[in-house]
C-alpha cells in the first residue's frame, strides 16, 4: 500500500493506494467520528462492494443507500435522496457518509456532506480509474444543472480516501479508458516525463497490469496533492487540472449528460487545446500531433460531435465555470508538460479549432 498526505492543514488527510484495501477496516475505523455512518452507493457497484465495506465497520450503526447509476443522475432531485434518508434516520452532525462508487457519486455525497447540518465528515472509496486519480481527492463537490455541468457544489474535503486497486478489475474498458484521459491529463498539464512515461508504458494500463496501474494512481494522486495544497480553492494553480474541461463540459451538457463519458469528453477537450495552442504558435503540430496521438491510442475520442455546431459550442463554452466577468479562460499550452490558464486567445483561432473538431 502507499499512503499518500495531502497537507492542508487541520483538513489534511491520507489517500491511500493499493490492493485489498476492503479488507482493511482499520482504514476506515480511524477515519470515522461518531457511530453513525450512511454508505451511499449506485445499483451498479452496490452488488459488487457494498456488503465488503458494510461488513469492515463492524460495530458502527451502518446504514446504505443505493442510488441510481449514471451522470443523468447527479442532479440536486437525486441529492435529496442522501438527505431524506439522513434526516428519515435522524443522524446528526456526528455522523460520516462513505462514498463508494465513481466520481458521481463521490461528487454528490461529498456536496451532501458539505451541506448536510452545514456540514459532516466523508470518506471516499472510489472504485472507478478516473475517481481513483482524481475527483475523490481534492474536495470539489456537486451535481449538474441542466445548463452547466457541476454548477451547482462546494469544497468540502473529505477526511480519508481509500483507493482499494483490486475494484479496478471490474470496471468496463470503456470506464477503464475513460478515466486514463485524466491520468493523460496530468502528464500534459504539468509533468512531461510522465507524459513520456505514459507513452512507452500505455499498453501496460491498457491490459491492466497491476504494478503499472499503482504506479499511474499513486504519481497522479502525488500530483494532485500538492496542487490541492498550494491551492485549494482554485485561485491559481488549481485551474490547471481543468486541461481540456472547458470544451469537454460544452461535449458533455450539449450531448445530454451520460452520452459521452466524462474522460471521453475531457480527452477530445484536450485534443482542441493542443489544437489551439497549435493555431496561436504556442506549441509545434509535431507536439499537437503528439499530444492528440497518445490520447487516440488510449482509445478515446480525438473528434467533436458533429451535431454541435460552431454556435452552439460556443455557447456551451461561454457557460463554463472558467468564465469570469464574461472572459472566457482556457488552459493552454506553453508545451507539452507545461501549461497556463489564459483569455489570451483570437476568436477565429478558437472558432476554427471548434470547426476542425466538430467537422463530420
Ligand atoms: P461514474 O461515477 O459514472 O462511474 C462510471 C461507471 O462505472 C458507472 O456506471 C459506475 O456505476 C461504474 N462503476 C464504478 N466503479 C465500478 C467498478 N469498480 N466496477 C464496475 N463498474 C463500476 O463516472 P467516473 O468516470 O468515475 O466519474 C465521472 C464524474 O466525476 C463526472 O461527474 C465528473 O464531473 C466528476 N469529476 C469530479 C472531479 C472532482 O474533482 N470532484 C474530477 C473529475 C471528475
Ligand atoms: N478535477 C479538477 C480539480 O479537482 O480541480
Amino acid at each position: 500500500m502507499t499512503t499518500l498526505n495531502i497537507d492542508l492543514g487541520e483538513r489534511s488527510y491520507p489517500i491511500h493506494i493499493g490492493p485489498g484495501l476492503l479488507a482493511r477496516p482499520d482504514l476506515l475505523t480511524g477515519a470515522i467520528g461518531g457511530q453513525n455512518v450512511l454508505i451511499v452507493s449506485n445499483e451498479t457497484v452496490a452488488p459488487l462492494y457494498l456488503e465488503r465495506v458494510k461488513a469492515a465497520l463492524g460495530d458502527y450503526n451502518t446504514q446504505t443507500l443505493v442510488l441510481r447509476d449514471g451522470e443523468q443522475y447527479k442532479t440536486l432531485d437525486e441529492l435529496t435522496k442522501i438527505y431524506d434518508k439522513l434526516l428519515e434516520l435522524r443522524f446528526d452532525r456526528r455522523c460520516t457518509l462513505i462514498a463508494l462508487g465513481g466520481g458521481v457519486i463521490g461528487d454528490m455525497t461529498g456536496f451532501a456532506a458539505a451541506s448536510y447540518q452545514r456540514g459532516v465528515n466523508f470518506i471516499q472509496i472510489p472504485t472507478t480509474l478516473l475517481a481513483q486519480v482524481d475527483s475523490s481527492v481534492g474536495g470539489k463537490t456537486g451535481v449538474n444543472h441542466p445548463l452547466g455541468k457541476n454548477m451547482i457544489g462546494a469544497f468540502h474535503q473529505p477526511v480519508a480516501v481509500i483507493a482499494d486497486t483490486d475494484s479496478l478489475n471490474t470496471l468496463p474498458d470503456r470506464e477503464l479508458r475513460a478515466g486514463l484521459a485524466e491520468v493523460i491529463k496530468y502528464g500534459l498539464l504539468i509533468d512531461f516525463a510522465f507524459f513520456e512515461w505514459l507513452e512507452d508504458n500505455l499498453s501496460g494500463l491498457l491490459q491492466r497490469d497491476t504494478a503499472t496501474l499503482s504506479h499511474a494512481i499513486a504519481h497522479c494522486c502525488r500530483i494532485k496533492a500538492q496542487v490541492v495544497a498550494n491551492d485549494e480553492r482554485e485561485k491559481g494553480q488549481r485551474a490547471l487540472l481543468n486541461l481540456g474541461h472547458t470544451f469537454g463540459h460544452a461535449i458533455e451538457t450539449g450531448m445530454g449528460y451520460g452520452a459521452w463519458l466524462h474522460g471521453e469528453a475531457v480527452g477530445t477537450g484536450m485534443c482542441m487545446a493542443a489544437d489551439l495552442s497549435c493555431r496561436l504558435g504556442r506549441i509545434s503540430e509535431a507536439d499537437r500531433d503528439r499530444a492528440i496521438a497518445l490520447i487516440d491510442a488510449a482509445g478515446l475520442p480525438v473528434k467533436a460531435p458533429s451535431s454541435l455546431t460552431e454556435e452552439r459550442f460556443l455557447a456551451l463554452m461561454s457557460q463554463d465555470k472558467k468564465v469570469t466577468d464574461k472572459t472566457l479562460n482556457l488552459v493552454l499550452f506553453e508545451q507539452l508538460g507545461h501549461t497556463v490558464l489564459t483569455s489570451d486567445f483570437d476568436d477565429a483561432a478558437l472558432r476554427a479549432t471548434i470547426r476542425a473538431f466538430t467537422a463530420a
